[in-house]
């Protein structure tokens, strides 16, 4: 990474570089701020499994509220990636009907994963219903999103790492790392394993 010869460069198969630190740092100001926002409240934190149970786990631990958890667990289908089609495969197992509900994310890539979250939160009644994402890559938008409390604005680069995932490789790497050699990636998925865990 030292290396300045611009092939080397070019080479680089990682881009942007949020240290366990950064993040760590970041959480704990996101969680002061629901903590001062819901003051004397108990919201429902909702997480998106898999991917935003690290971030998840991380922020309620800081935030001085009785707060409570569910999980939900969602898979998109229909044509891509991005059909913005998505079906539950596992429910909350509380009703949020007059409660405050806080939905929990990873990432905020084109909007559609959240924007049909919400569409489902919404229709159950909850008393309040905010978005808290860790990274928001808001160049990919394609839907507007209400993202209450944002960890970080990030690049159109794919992210791994701190939950993130590829092909469900990574999710435990401390920091989150910018993927820029994707073809490494897809040739092997297991690629970028060693030097950065
Ligand atoms: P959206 O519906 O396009 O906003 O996609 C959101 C979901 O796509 C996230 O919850 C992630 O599971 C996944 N995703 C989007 N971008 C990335 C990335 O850079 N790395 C890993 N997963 C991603
Ligand atoms: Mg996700």
């Amino acid at each position: 990474m030292a290396d300045e010869d611009p092939q080397e460069q070019a080479r680089d198969p990682v881009g942007l570089v949020l240290t366990p630190e950064a993040i760590e740092q970041r959480v704990d100001e996101i969680a002061k701020q629901i903590a001062r926002d819901y003051a004397g409240r108990s919201p429902i934190l909702i997480s998106v499994l898999k991917g935003s149970t690290f971030f998840l786990a991380d922020l309620v631990r800081r935030i001085d509220l009785p707060v409570r958890l569910d999980f939900i667990a969602i898979t998109s289908y229909g044509e891509g990636a991005h059909s913005g089609v998505v079906r539950i495969l596992k429910d909350l197992s509380m009703s949020i009907e007059n409660e405050d509900v806080i939905l929990v994310e990873d990432i905020i890539d084109t909007g559609l994963t959240v924007t049909y979250l919400l569409a489902t939160l919404q229709a159950r009644r909850p008393r309040s219903l905010e978005v808290c994402g860790l990274l928001d890559k808001s160049v990919r938008r394609i839907i507007e999103v209400p993202l209450k409390y944002k960890g970080f604005d990030i690049p159109d680069e794919f992210v791994i790492g701190y939950g993130l995932d590829f092909q469900g490789r990574y999710r435990n790497l401390r920091g989150i790392i910018g993927v820029r050699d994707m073809d490494a990636l897809n040739t092997d998925a297991e690629a970028l394993v060693a030097p950065y865990v």
